[in-house]
């Protein structure tokens, strides 16, 4: 569900039509939505009934102040994985109590940045990195929050590059008895509080299956815990939930929660979630202009620099037409942008009535979006705009030129 619709042909985000921020604003322009923002995390915060929750957005996904902020207001809390999202994030005026350090490779510059915040925990995915949180956490002598991410060996999620919850993959810690060693090492530890486990199991997820496999999983990790005599207060079943891109029809976060909470019922642990995609994917879109057309191809001012998915996981963009003035074609298109890649593309095949000079709207397009954009080629990255109604907002301007060169420097010889 999102706010993007029709009225005449014109296609509008809430109040705000498209083509009068194309022509304020330029192409190509990240267009937002707070009315689905707000809407999708409510969709998760309305629906737990009787376990004690938080909502960690996850930043990774959409990471503009101005729509952490927005969440902010909304309750949520914030899921974290560089230094550079806790900045973003307390910037954007989030409470460090309702904030999760997840990610593999936390750096000593990043974990002492954490624990000087007072965030609520650092999920952490192996030993060397429990010692690293202990050897700072000594030195400031400063309690450090401590969650263990295991890896339950579970295989959902979309694309092979955004399954984490393998043996196979990068993520978490895969045998119990390190988890219980490990849980032990710091319930003991002076300067360390064992807060409890984290558990994600990839991304773009269409089937409720793996979500109750990993809730079980975790459920039995906990009981294993506390039977060692560590008490488990937090668990974290991280984010991964899909969305609509083409006609898929993924499980609502209602659904999910419902899962979640017959495998949890009676217990008292603080259940978290990191939604990403499933709040921003549909509350954002690209807005991009035909430069030229040129045999199948529609070559636009938008490319891979700008949305990456295509290009990286082959992932599936709708395309609109911002003015609907003509019938749909007969002919097939491919939507490509200026750069020198044949892998730079932004959809394949969509049939679309175009001519030189019409705007497009690339939809599904707030969750790694932005966020992966590059100056790939020397662009300069495109504006985001957060529309609330009739009104709309700049919330990062497009950059210059200038910005492109600001931190470089020729060396004097
Ligand atoms: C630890 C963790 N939590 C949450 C998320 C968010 O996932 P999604 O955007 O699929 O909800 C991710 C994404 O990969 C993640 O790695």
């Amino acid at each position: 569900m999102d706010y993007f619709n029709y009225k005449n042909n014109q296609l509008f985000c809430e109040e705000v039509a498209l083509s009068d921020l194309a022509e304020k604003y330029g192409t190509p322009a990240y267009v937002y939505s707070k009315k689905t923002l707000v809407r999708h995390l409510s969709a998760y915060s309305n629906s737990f009934e009787k376990l004690n929750n938080m909502i960690c957005f996850s930043v990774k996904s959409l990471g503009n102040i101005a729509i952490l902020n927005l969440l902010n207001s909304q309750g949520a809390g914030f899921d974290i994985v560089s230094g550079g999202e806790l900045f973003r994030a307390l910037k954007a005026g989030a409470d460090p109590k309702k904030i999760i350090f997840s990610g593999v490779g936390k750096s000593s510059v990043e974990v002492a940045a954490g624990i000087k915040a007072g965030i609520l925990s650092f999920n952490i995915e192996s030993i060397s990195e429990y010692e690293r949180i202990k050897k700072i956490a000594n030195e400031m002598q400063v309690s450090a929050p401590i969650s263990i991410r295991f890896n339950p060996d579970i295989h959902a999620g979309g694309h092979d590059y955004i399954s984490t919850g393998r043996k196979e993959d990068k993520f978490g810690i895969d045998s119990e008895e390190q988890v219980l060693e490990l849980a032990q090492k710091i319930n003991e530890d002076e300067y360390l509080i064992f807060k409890g486990l984290a558990c994600h199991i990839g991304s773009q997820i269409l089937s409720l299956d793996g979500f109750e496999k990993a809730a079980i999983k975790t459920l039995k990790l906990c009981d294993n815990l506390n039977n060692n005599g560590i008490n488990v207060t937090l668990v974290d079943l991280g984010g991964g939930l899909g969305v609509p891109y083409k006609e898929e029809e993924p499980p609502s976060p209602k659904e999910l929660i419902q899962t979640i909470e017959k495998v949890f019922i009676g217990r008292n642990e603080q259940i978290i979630l990191e939604p990403g995609r499933s709040i921003s994917a549909n509350s954002g879109v690209l807005v991009t202009k035909i430069e030229y057309l040129k045999n199948k191809f529609i070559i636009a001012d938008a490319a891979m620099n700008d949305l990456l998915r295509p290009a990286l996981y082959q992932a599936h963009h709708s395309v609109m037409p911002v003015i609907k003035n003509k019938e749909a074609s007969d002919m097939e298109y491919d939507l490509v942008g200026p750069i020198c890649e044949t892998g730079d593309y932004l959809a394949k095949n969509i049939k679309i009535n175009a001519e030189e000079g019409d705007l497009l709207a690339v939809k599904t397009a707030g969750a790694y979006g932005f966020v992966m954009s590059s100056n790939y080629n020397a662009r300069p990255r495109a504006p985001e705009i957060l529309v609330d109604g009739s009104n709309h907002y700049l919330i990062r301007r497009r950059e210059t030129l200038e910005d492109l060169i600001d931190l470089e420097e020729i060396p004097i010889a």
